[in-house]
């Protein structure tokens, strides 16, 4: 089986499921044009978090890694009326990318872009009682994945939906001795994951346009024990 076979397989989906739209388009094209790495969801994968937000019957939505906004504009849409995410963005020149392209979208009311470190922005979140979120999507520097679960645990409620992206990484998840913080950050995720009596997880792999990697899915069972 071959990466080209799989993004073929994945542009025959997404011809059915995420039909060419001109905002997404308009986004992704002046991601490009603003020098931003393609690294943001598929097409298919963005069908996918909006409809895991639908099934949640989410109103509110925190996503960490905001990139051009991307997969915020299939978070965003896939809220009723009166909903709203937060995004967070270390660079404010993406940040800037991503604004047009959501002012684009008409969801200059529904999203609210954070810039700053992630782990600065967090903890701000907390103390102005922004949250509890419906659903969180965490897609930012992998290295500090440990930290953005813990952070969504106390941004959440029983109930509510984590999501983590790229949690396989073609395979390197696999390496115990790997040095690279982006590997270690990933498999310490899964162990705290693991560790946590108080959600239900479960990991999907995927393959499509953007190679072999996966999606931690994490249903929040119970209330984070305090300390
Ligand atoms: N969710 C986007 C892709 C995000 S790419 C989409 O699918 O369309 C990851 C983003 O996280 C990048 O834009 C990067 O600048 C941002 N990022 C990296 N480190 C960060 C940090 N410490 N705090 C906030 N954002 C960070
Ligand atoms: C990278 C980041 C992502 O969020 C992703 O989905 C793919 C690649 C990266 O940093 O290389
Ligand atoms: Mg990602």
């Amino acid at each position: 089986m071959s990466e080209e076979r799989w993004a073929a397989v994945d542009d025959y989906l997404a011809a059915r499921l995420a039909p060419v739209d001109p905002v997404l388009e308009a986004a992704l094209d002046a991601s490009r044009a603003g020098g931003l790495p393609s690294i943001n969801v598929t097409p298919t994968q963005g069908a996918f978090l909006a409809l895991l937000v639908r099934l949640q019957g989410a109103r509110s939505v925190l996503e960490i890694g905001t990139l051009g906004g991307y997969s915020t504009i299939w978070l965003a849409r896939a809220l009723p009326a009166g909903g709203r995410v937060v995004t967070l963005e270390v660079d404010e020149g993406r940040a800037e990318v991503a604004r047009a392209n959501l002012s684009r979208a008409g969801l200059d009311g529904v999203v609210e872009v954070r810039v700053g470190p992630a782990l600065a922005t967090l903890p701000r979140l907390v103390a102005e009682e922004t949250g509890p979120f419906d659903v969180v999507f965490v897609d930012a520097d992998k290295s500090n994945n440990p930290a953005y679960f813990a952070w969504s645990r106390r941004l959440t409620r029983p109930g509510s939906l984590i999501i983590v992206d790229n949690v396989v990484r073609d395979g390197a998840v696999l390496e115990a001795g790997s040095a690279d913080p982006d590997i270690v950050g990933t498999r310490r995720l899964h162990d705290e994951i693991a560790a946590d009596p108080g959600v239900r997880a479960s990991v999907i792999q995927t393959v499509g346009a953007k190679g072999w990697d996966g999606l931690a899915l994490v249903l929040v069972e119970e209330e984070r024990p305090a300390g």
